[in-house]
């Protein structure tokens, strides 16, 4: 484009602001800045800002939304056993047909960390990384079967580099670097609210924030990660959050009921623990499974009971998915068509004369579990909250999700897994087990030495 075209193009689509400073800004700034608005779909953004998407109506969807088909805890509501499903998922283990996503592209700005989440000790006492605590259990989970699960880490530009630094002086914590494939997704502009500006954040820079995990479809065909998922032999993938440290990697029943469901994509869900709980809602409507954030959901829907007293939507989001890659391979052919949900935030930009202020802004983001109504056979699994959900949200004192409440989440789990063996452990004792010695229930019971009796606080430690 001729620079007199990319300045009409600027102006006539209304953001001609943006080039406000440029005589002030030096060649460098000035090239800098025509690429950050090059990079940005202006007509896409403008019908966003008019909002010709088509916009939501909660109130309607949740006033026909039912629970999700689900396979329940205690093994109801499949057409196979806990068992069968167990067996289905540990074979595609061993065939080497899963792989492993981990989304890691966030801000934590709750939690009051400044670095990326994944780097947050949250070992209670190892003192292992959120990071670690993934990276570990997926290859111990893949050393179990036999096969290496690779790993895709989706980071943003909040996050990429430091990621990639820690990694790098950590040597990549073990895994080689053709089997952990870190990779950045995209960002949206953020605009002025009502009038739909870009906000420049600087003279020389549009406030630009990630796209939300539903940039995860653009980032994977982008990086070649589905094609480079092929090649190994990898049909489905396992989603997971970086700030849940509880989560099972490739839970071979929750793949087993996915597998033998034929679902294009499945998603675990654990109990809510009471109506307006903040997680996001897994529900049913018209026949397709979807979530609804727990902001979006009317209070009194939330709160909607079934005649023996319980939550008539019980079933909470922990944004642990299963995807068949055929699945991602379509959606992603077909261009993505995830939604885009917006947040309204204060934002800092410069006025006219350069002094910072505030405005009122909206930040456009996609959610990958908008890819639900898009999925054929999709189905919810129950899994129980103190085995799967312990994510590290808020800074310390906050009433839940905090770091606290996450270390003493897989302290329970792991004295659980080892009493369970038959180890004696004395009350106010803490025991934490390395991945390699054990990942699950079965697992520990399997490696760990039999008759335990752990008098003092220990850290089963594993070295190579
Ligand atoms: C999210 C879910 C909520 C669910 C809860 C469970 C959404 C919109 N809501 O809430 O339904 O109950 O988790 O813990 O997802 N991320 C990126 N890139 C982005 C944005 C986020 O990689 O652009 C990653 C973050 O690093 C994090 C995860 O996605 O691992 C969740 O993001 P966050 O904004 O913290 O979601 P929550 O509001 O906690």
């Amino acid at each position: 484009l001729s620079w007199v075209d990319f300045v009409s193009s600027v102006e006539q689509l209304g953001q001609g602001h943006l080039l406000r400073f440029w005589n002030e800004l030096p060649p460098q700034s000035q090239e800098s800045l025509r690429k950050q608005v090059e990079q940005i779909d202006l007509v896409r953004l403008q019908e966003l800002v008019q909002g010709k998407d088509q916009r939501v109506d909660f109130e309607d969807l949740a006033s026909r939304a039912i629970a999700p088909p689900a396979v329940l805890a205690d093994g109801s509501g499949a057409r196979w056993s806990a068992v069968e499903a167990r067996d289905a998922g540990q074979a595609a283990l061993r065939e080497g047909k899963l792989g492993m996503i981990l989304v890691a592209g966030g801000q934590g700005s709750r939690l009051g960390f400044d670095r990326p989440k994944g780097l947050f000790p949250i070992g209670p006492l190892s003192q292992r990384t959120l990071f670690q605590m993934h990276l570990d259990r997926l290859a111990a989970v893949g050393c179990y079967y036999g096969r290496a699960i690779p790993l895709y880490v989706m980071t943003s530009p909040a996050t990429h580099e430091e990621t990639i630094d820690y990694l790098e002086r950590n040597h990549w914590l073990g895994w080689s670097r053709e089997l952990l494939r870190v990779f950045c997704q995209g960002v949206m502009p953020a605009v002025e609210f009502p009038s739909g500006k870009i906000i420049l954040e600087a003279k020389d820079r549009i406030a630009l924030s990630p796209d939300g995990h539903g940039g995860l479809l653009n980032a994977l065909a982008q990086n070649g990660c589905l094609q480079h998922a092929k090649e190994l032999g990898v049909e489905q993938f396992y989603y997971a959050q970086v700030d849940n440290p509880l989560v099972a990697s490739c839970d071979p029943v929750v793949v087993g009921h996915h597998l033998l469901a034929q679902s294009d994509m499945t998603t675990q869900v654990v109990r809510k623990r009471h109506a307006l709980e903040r997680v996001g809602n897994v529900v049913s409507i018209d026949g397709r499974v979807q979530i609804i954030e727990y902001s979006d959901l009317p209070e009194s829907a939330a709160k909607r009971l079934l005649p023996d007293g319980s939550l008539a939507l019980w079933a909470g989001n922990i944004a642990v998915h299963v995807f068949q890659g055929a699945f991602l391979d379509r959606t992603i052919s077909l261009g993505n068509q995830l939604p885009f949900h917006r947040a309204y935030k204060k934002i800092s930009t410069l006025d006219d004369q350069g002094k910072p202020q505030q405005v009122d802004g909206v930040k456009f983001e996609r959610f990958i579990f908008d890819l639900l109504p898009l999925a054929s056979n999709a189905l919810a699994i129950e899994g129980k909250g103190e085995d799967a959900f312990a994510p590290v949200k808020n800074a310390e004192g906050a009433e839940g999700d905090t770091p606290t409440h996450a270390r003493q989440a897989i302290l329970a789990q792991h004295r659980r897994w080892l009493e369970s063996a038959g180890a004696v452990i004395a009350p106010q004792v803490d025991v934490e087990i390395h991945p390699r010695l054990g990942f699950d229930e079965r697992t520990v019971a399997e490696r760990m030495p039999k008759g335990l009796d752990v008098r003092k606080t220990t850290y089963f430690e594993f070295s190579f």
